[in-house]
């Protein structure tokens, strides 16, 4: 096959139907007790011509829901002339701080540590002033002239765009939470200027210790390397053209926790590979799947290093589509059994490169269509590998149930209660396997079984791999023609487990035990004939 050639099945056996958009949609937007819907619905249906009205209700200030920086509660100790300190509305002191006018990064510092002035000595916000020192002088000055006043204004705005309390999406809980895209932009405008209370400390014991960094400051503060750099001109885009344009859509973050007693048996699914539809794409990358579900090689902390080091898979992806960020402010740290889905996220840039060489590549229109609830048809699954430093570590028994058990919580998120195929299909590729060591043949395996599990189609991208796209339809069609089951293959790779280790591969021990079998076999007949 030549190396942009794609194998297995073709495209349109993973989307189900000839378009990627005639999959059947996810489960309507609707109130209830474990979904909380932050604006109104229209009694008419969903109105893509402005965005929705915020939904009314009572503040809450308490451990079930986002502290808001506008909170009456929310209060910050000043000095006084007494030598001791009073304490003054937070709200108050942010928006002194952030209508003065600020013309350049030192100007935007002493904002934000107006409010801040604990961390004086401690953030440094090198990679920001950086950036606008890179930046040439007329974009600079358009990012303070024009931009950064649009931004102040919708960070302003946050009372009035959100008036119900924000439940955090906690562990044990299966809860989702719906916003609108103007919501977001807003939400995040207070994460640019670092305004959401109690997120600034992380140690042990701190309210949000397992919750993942919201305010942009750590991001700011980081060493300036170019990728963060490219990572800071995203976010700043996004802003430029929220500013420019109301985005009308909205998007749901849900929670998925499944009881151990509730995960499959593995070693007893008697479902055939065989009833899996895999299509194996070397050249293209996850985010252009379109109409798939788009897994995201997650941290347990949502976001991972994006606002901070590291710009791979999760962290490109957070910055293209950066609604994606808000996951951030309300996900306390995935659990073994619990995956996110994040429907509705627009792209609002390309880029090239990868890690290091990562750059922000101007503007991307997205023509993704919406759904019925307004949603973007874009779904990105957090699922988060477990990090490993040695195959003797990731070829453990617990490790291929954790990561089995992992990858199917994620994968059957809304799957019908029938059988047979359910669409849309999985995108997804070498999940784990890069930041986190782990090996590609292992994984694309526990992939497969999770999907055959859950009954949804396999896209998978080999990040050009061409070998990899080569022996995993390979070793595929093996499992096929030996009728191999779930519960088999689970069985042969705890088999795997218990031999050397390093000195083989799973797929050639696959190999020698179904083929090697069959030709020993047929050696045998040869010899008893
Ligand atoms: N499409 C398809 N495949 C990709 C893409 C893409 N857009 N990007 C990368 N790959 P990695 P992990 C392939 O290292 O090992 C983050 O910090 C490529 O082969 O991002 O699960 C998270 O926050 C790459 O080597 O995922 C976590 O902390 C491989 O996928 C941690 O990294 C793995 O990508 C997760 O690490």
């Amino acid at each position: 096959a030549a190396d942009h050639d794609c194998k297995g099945v073709p495209m349109s056996h993973i989307i189900g139907s000839q378009s990627p958009w005639g999959a059947p949609e996810f489960p309507l937007i609707q109130p209830g007790f474990d979904h909380a819907v932050l604006y109104h619905i229209p009694g008419s249906g969903t109105q893509l011509d402005r965005p929705p009205k915020p939904q009314i209700g009572k503040e809450k200030w308490d451990h079930e829901h986002v502290r808001m920086p506008f909170s009456k509660h929310s209060l910050y100790p000043v000095p006084n002339d007494a030598g001791k300190s009073d304490l003054r509305s937070r709200w108050e002191m942010i928006k002194d701080a952030l209508n003065k006018p600020i013309r350049n990064s030192t100007e935007l510092e002493e904002a934000i540590l107006s409010y801040n002035t604990q961390f004086k000595d401690r953030w440094h916000f090198q990679a920001l002033h950086k950036l606008f020192d890179t930046l040439d002088e007329e974009e600079s000055q358009y990012f303070f002239d024009v931009t950064l006043p649009e931004i102040v204004k919708l960070a302003l705005a946050l009372p009035k765009l959100i008036q119900s309390p924000i439940p955090l999406l906690k562990q044990h809980k299966n809860r989702s939470v719906s916003l609108s895209q103007q919501q977001i932009s807003s939400l995040l405008a207070n994460a640019f200027f670092c305004t959401f209370p109690r997120r600034n400390t992380y140690k042990k014991d701190a309210e949000y210790s397992k919750y993942p960094h919201i305010n942009f400051n750590v991001l700011y503060n980081t060493k300036p390397s170019s990728d963060v750099l490219e990572k800071l001109k995203c976010i700043c885009h996004y802003f430029r053209r929220v500013c420019q344009k109301v985005p009308v859509g909205v998007l749901t973050f849900a929670r998925r926790s499944v009881a151990p007693r509730a995960q499959p048996h593995w070693p007893a699914s008697d479902r055939p590979l065989s009833t899996l539809p895999l299509h194996v794409d070397p050249e293209n990358t996850i985010e252009d799947a379109h109409g798939l579900i788009q897994v995201d090689f997650a941290n347990k902390f949502l976001g991972g290093g994006v606002l901070g080091y590291g710009s791979v898979q999760e962290e490109i992806r957070f910055v293209i589509c950066p609604e994606l960020l808000i996951s951030m402010l309300f996900t306390e740290c995935l659990r073994p059994n619990e995956a996110l889905m994040m429907i509705g996220c627009e792209q609002f840039s390309t880029y090239t490169g990868y890690g290091h060489s990562f750059q922000w590549a101007g503007d991307f229109a997205d023509e993704t269509p919406y759904d019925s609830s307004g949603r973007r048809r874009c779904a990105v699954l957090a699922i988060d590998a477990m990090p490993f430093h040695s195959k003797l570590q990731e070829y453990r028994k617990e490790a291929v149930n954790r990561e089995l058990n992992k990858a199917w919580v994620g994968f059957s998120f809304y799957t019908p209660d029938d059988p047979g195929p359910h669409y849309p299909g999985v995108a997804t590729g070498n999940w784990g396997c890069g930041a986190f060591g782990g090996t590609a043949a292992l994984k694309t395996l526990i992939q497969m079984m999770a999907l055959t599990q859950a009954g949804r189609p396999m896209a998978y991208y080999t990040f050009g791999d061409t070998a990899l796209r080569d022996s995993m339809v390979q070793v595929y069609n093996l499992l096929v023609k030996h009728g191999v089951t779930v519960g088999g293959l689970y069985g042969l790779i705890l088999e795997f487990c218990k031999t050397d280790v390093l000195k083989t591969n799973v797929y050639r021990f696959l190999e020698k035990v179904l083929d090697g079998a069959e030709s020993s076999n047929n050696s045998q007949s040869v010899k008893t004939k």
